[in-house]
């Protein structure tokens, strides 16, 4: 009977891939990987609504490193958790390799989800697992053997240069490594893109300089796309395209 089970299982999520990848509309040409329409998030606060975002339209292009400016309260991080299907807007579309967001049920999200690759700015780290355990941990809810995800744990934390740190925990690791685990964390599913929350905002100017370069080398020799949100204006330049974030809206040139 278990064995039923966990073919049904494994023929049920093999169907949502399919339906994923063969969802109508979805052109041969990938060049737009994250769209945006007129997208509103606002917060009822009893009697007060606060309308974090107000109708943002945006592009992503595949391969681009874009970076989200703007100030504390500017609706960064709302944005950016919508872009990562972490939550869902008032209004408004998104557009994830040209599939529509609100097409989709729960358990396609779900699916969804682990094409992104999502940097939060408090790095999430769990504590009493090592980095290479930390790194290992979405494959492991995948049920991936334990020796087939430590390897490509280690591998990626080779890749952001934490090859000799692979047995350390968060509290012996320094706040920029702490971030490097929390990059090679977002990899480890292969995502399409790479959604990172103030990845600099945490460490000091020197580790941060230090991270800029690891995150430009991901996207000029790995070939990820990065969405970056950060209020710095000097790590924002490492970007190809700076969009200005003010009230919930992006800026139009004349703007700033
Ligand atoms: N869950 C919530 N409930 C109510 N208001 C919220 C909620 N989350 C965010 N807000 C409000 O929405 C606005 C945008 O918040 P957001 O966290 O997106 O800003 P941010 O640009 O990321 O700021 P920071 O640079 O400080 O991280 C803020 O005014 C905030 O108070
Ligand atoms: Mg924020």
């Amino acid at each position: 009977m278990d064995v039923l089970n966990s073919f049904q299982e494994y023929l049920n999520s093999l169907l949502l891939y399919i339906q994923l990848t063969d969802l109508p509309n979805r052109e041969e040409e990938m060049a737009t990987i994250i769209k945006t329409e007129k997208l509103k998030k606002s917060y009822k606060m009893g009697k007060l609504q606060v309308h974090a975002l107000n109708g943002v339209d945006l592009e992503i292009e595949e391969g681009e490193f874009a970076a989200i400016l703007g100030p504390s309260g500017s609706g960064k991080s709302t944005l950016l958790n919508m872009l990562g299907a972490l939550d869902k807007p008032t209004s408004g579309r998104i557009e994830i390799d040209q599939i529509d967001l609100f097409e989709l049920g729960d358990k396609q999200l779900s699916v969804l989800r682990r094409r992104i690759g999502f940097v939060f700015q408090f790095f999430n780290l769990i504590d009493r697992l090592t980095a290479t355990e930390n790194v290992a941990l979405p494959l492991a809810i995948e049920n991936v053997n334990k020796k087939k995800r430590h390897k490509i744990a280690e591998e990626l934390l080779q890749t952001v240069g934490l090859g000799k740190r692979t047995q350390h925990k968060p509290n012996e690791l320094s706040g920029g490594e702490c971030q490097r685990v929390a990059i090679a964390r977002a990899l480890i599913n292969k995502p399409h893109f790479l959604l990172m929350d103030e990845p600099t905002g945490n460490i000091d100017s020197k580790t941060a300089k230090d991270l800029m370069r690891l995150i430009t080398q991901l996207n000029e020799e790995k070939n990820v796309t990065i969405v970056m949100v950060t209020h710095d204006t000097k790590i924002a330049t490492s970007a190809h395209r700076i969009l200005h974030l003010l009230d919930g809206k992006i800026l139009s040139k004349g703007d700033y």
